[in-house]
């Protein structure tokens, strides 16, 4: 039996139940039923309906014979598991994988643009051709086919050397079709390519709409590639996201600016996440006109741990995206997570000092939202113990350096039997106008996703804890005191 026949009679309520016990599996971020899933793909608003699509294998939770997964929404919150949306065919552009694009609405037909991975040696799979390759639906994007004159752009533009190329997104402007393919220009840096089109079958190649500069190494670095590329505008300018590429670990810029006659002159930049797991976003504009945005949320965990567990990957929550008048891209939670408000605490001005107590009084959980608004006093740094042990021998901080500016999630006591390669992850987050810090906590599993103040910063960090009484939550001051002037928890329910 052919694996794309097998994936569309599988049943995911049975591969979901089956992981059911696993702690580390997060309850309302969405995962695969089971296996490896990485980068959101396809996202859109069909006749109401949110649909994700996502790199998924069915095979197992490793990377590698990528397909399409796919499930819809009706409050980005609950998912429904559809059948496999893309399968790789044989002998064809896509045959060793349906890799990352998006969705559009081609007058009334919902069309995929994505990459077609196509290995071109037996033995050594980086020897591969990725090009552009389109797919329709008919009924209502539940199956798909695949445009027989794929690949569409068949060949890199001419004389071209690049680092890579894949990931086309696409978007109209009047009757125009124009798209971006992420690659990079060696010793030079990432770039993206902006094509032109009247049918999104035949295209015409314009020039990259914007390049990096792969010695730059601060603020960050770009990378010598850029992966899943996304240029749209934004509550009065133009944004590109792009995913930094290099063999190790990666993530995710913004760029900000004008984009007038085709050229785009960006005059702001920053990270979507100062974390590590955070990656390959993609974001769609929902019928009520607000961006959405979904990243991928790397596993930051040895191979084994993947194998053994069955499962691989989540998406981040709904973010929707907003721009500052200086540009500033800023990010919240979608208001409707709070249907999944349970149990709550609310705490109002509660001293914090270096030895962490308890402050949940008897709500504990794995899954879980804070609130937390926090005044300094002359405490050096000062957050949150969460994902507590009883007896404190397992703890995530969450914590604020007011002297760098920072914030950082400290793993190095996450779980007993290990440290994570990256144990403290950190990033530049100013405090805002008034002296205070606000934190937007989620946590879910093996999930800590953190939103910061006006929404300026988030920091996503993947943790294991190994005891099963790792869910504790407590307050902690360093060096000096702190106020958590007000404080907020729920529990919050599964959408599995
Ligand atoms: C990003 C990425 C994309 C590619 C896909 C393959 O995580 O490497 O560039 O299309 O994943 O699964």
């Amino acid at each position: 039996m052919s694996t794309e026949r097998q994936a569309s009679e599988v049943d995911f309520t049975a591969m979901r139940a089956r992981l059911r016990g696993d702690w580390h599996r997060p309850q309302y971020h969405f995962t695969a039923p089971a296996n490896w899933m990485n980068d959101p793909n396809g996202l859109i608003q069909w006749h109401g309906v949110y649909h994700m699509f996502y790199q998924y294998n069915p095979d197992g939770p490793l990377h590698g014979n990528i397909h399409w997964g796919h499930a819809a929404s009706t409050d980005l919150v609950n998912w429904e598991d559809w059948p496999v949306a893309l399968a790789p065919t044989p002998n064809s552009p896509d045959s060793h994988g349906c890799y990352s694009g998006c969705a559009v609405d081609h007058n009334g037909i919902p069309t995929f643009i994505y990459s077609g991975n196509k290995r071109l040696s037996e033995t050594d799979p980086t020897i591969r051709e990725q090009r552009t390759c389109i797919a329709t639906s008919a009924d209502g994007l539940r199956t798909w086919t695949k445009d027989p004159g794929n690949p569409v752009i068949p060949n890199v533009p001419p004389g071209m050397a690049l680092v890579q190329y894949r990931d086309p997104s696409a978007w109209r402007e009047g009757d125009t079709w124009y798209q971006i393919t992420g690659a990079g220009f060696p010793d030079v840096g990432g770039t993206v390519l902006l094509y032109r089109s009247d049918d999104l079958r035949h295209w015409e190649y314009l020039h990259p709409l914007y390049v990096g500069d792969v010695r730059r190494t601060e603020p960050f670095w770009t990378g010598i590639m850029w992966e899943c590329p996304q240029f749209f505008a934004l509550d009065g300018t133009h944004i590109l996201i792009i995913s930094t590429w290099d063999h190790g670990p990666k993530q995710t810029a913004y760029f900000a600016g004008d984009y007038a006659g085709l050229r785009f002159t960006p005059h702001r930049e920053g990270l979507l996440d100062l974390g590590w797991s955070f990656f390959a976003p993609q974001s769609f504009r929902d019928d009520t006109g607000r961006r959405v945005m979904f990243g991928w949320l790397r596993e930051e965990r040895e191979r084994d741990a993947l194998v053994a567990a069955g499962w691989a990957g989540a998406m981040s929550l709904p973010r929707i995206l907003t721009a500052g008048s200086d540009g500033t891209l800023m990010q919240a939670p979608a208001p409707e997570l709070q249907s999944l408000r349970g149990a709550h605490v609310h705490l109002e001005d509660v001293a914090m000092t270096d030895a962490p107590g308890d402050v949940l009084d008897g709500l504990r959980g794995g899954n879980m939202e804070i609130i937390a608004e926090f005044a300094a006093d002359d405490a050096e740094r000062f957050g949150l113990s969460v994902f507590r042990a009883l007896d404190g021998s397992e703890e995530t901080r969450i914590i604020y350096d007011r002297a760098r500016q920072e914030l950082l999630v400290d793993r190095t006591r996450s779980r007993a039997d290990t440290v994570p390669e990256r144990p403290v992850v950190s990033g530049a987050c100013p405090l805002g106008a008034d002296g205070r810090l606000r934190l937007h906590i989620f946590l879910d599993g093996s999930i800590v996703e953190v939103f910061t103040n006006d929404n300026t910063a988030c920091l996503t960090a993947r943790v294991y804890p190994t005891r099963p009484d790792s869910t504790g939550v407590a307050l902690v001051a360093e060096g000096g005191r702190a106020v958590a002037q007000s404080l907020d928890l729920w529990e919050l329910a599964s959408v599995w």
